[in-house]
């Protein structure tokens, strides 16, 4: 199976004029490609590539989403209204929006059962603050953030899960997980989903410092299914490349 490709534009760009340009780069590296790509910009952008994306392969996510469908829940975006727009998946839990909201795994729980009740696909984010170096792994705290994260969680025959991998050390900084930790990693996540019932129906994708150059060592992992692509997926030169690379493997 290729690889399949999320896009986390993070808080950029700034303008609709440079959110169009972005979006039409991607449409015209991933045209006429066998590639899955994802594309998850800022919540104002969401009608303009929704939009734009209708004639295309490319799907759409966004990058947070609410605990419920309406209500007096000042600033917050609610599954219905994303797929109201045409999005279809939504990243829950990233480290960062963790740090910045202060969110438990609680919270998460909450807004990964919103997004299931809203037929969109959960893209649940997993990493620890305290990961400081390459070979830690916080087993105990990676187990906590599944096993609360997904709670009581129960998926309908039509739906899955993409869980990404996100060392904290890794996210912007350049450097990548070796290959072997993140062989690791993974096997300890599929016996923790294979506790709550949800191997089979979850996906594992890598995120930190994916780029051109770094994707050819990480294709070579069997065990995942995609990346979740943030500094690359603003560059058209990177992430024209790693399209490239995953499509052609
Ligand atoms: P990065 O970000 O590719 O810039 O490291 C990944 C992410 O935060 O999802």
């Amino acid at each position: 199976m290729p690889k399949k490709l999320f896009f986390n534009w993070k808080m950029n760009p700034t303008s609709s004029f440079q959110a169009t340009n972005l979006f039409e780069e991607v449409i015209k590296s991933s045209k006429s490609l066998s590639v899955h790509v994802v594309v998850c910009p800022p919540f104002v952008y969401l009608p303009l590539v929704c939009e734009m994306s209708k004639k295309t392969n490319i799907k759409i996510g966004s990058q947070d989403i609410s605990t419920q469908d309406s209500g007096s829940l000042t600033s917050e975006i609610s599954g219905p209204m994303l797929v109201d727009l045409g999005c279809q998946y939504s990243i829950i839990g990233h480290s960062e929006t963790r740090e910045i909201n202060h969110l438990t795994n609680q919270d998460v729980n909450k807004k990964i059962r919103h997004c299931l009740q809203s037929k969109l696909t959960p893209i649940f984010c997993i990493g620890y603050q305290e990961d400081k170096t390459t070979t830690d792994i916080n087993h105990t705290e990676l187990s906590e953030q599944i096993q609360q994260g997904l709670q009581d969680i129960r998926l309908e025959d039509d739906q899955i899960i993409y869980l990404a991998y996100e060392p904290v050390w890794a996210i912007g900084t350049g450097k990548t997980a070796d290959n072997s930790i993140i062989v690791e990693v993974t096997k300890f996540i599929l016996q923790e989903l294979k506790m709550l019932g949800l191997n089979s129906k979850t996906k594992i994708l890598y995120g930190g410092s994916v780029d051109d150059q770094s994707v050819v060592e990480l294709m070579k992992i069997e065990e995942i299914d995609g990346f979740l692509i943030g500094g690359a997926s603003l560059k058209p030169e990177k992430f024209s490349r790693i399209i490239g690379i995953v499509s052609s493997n």
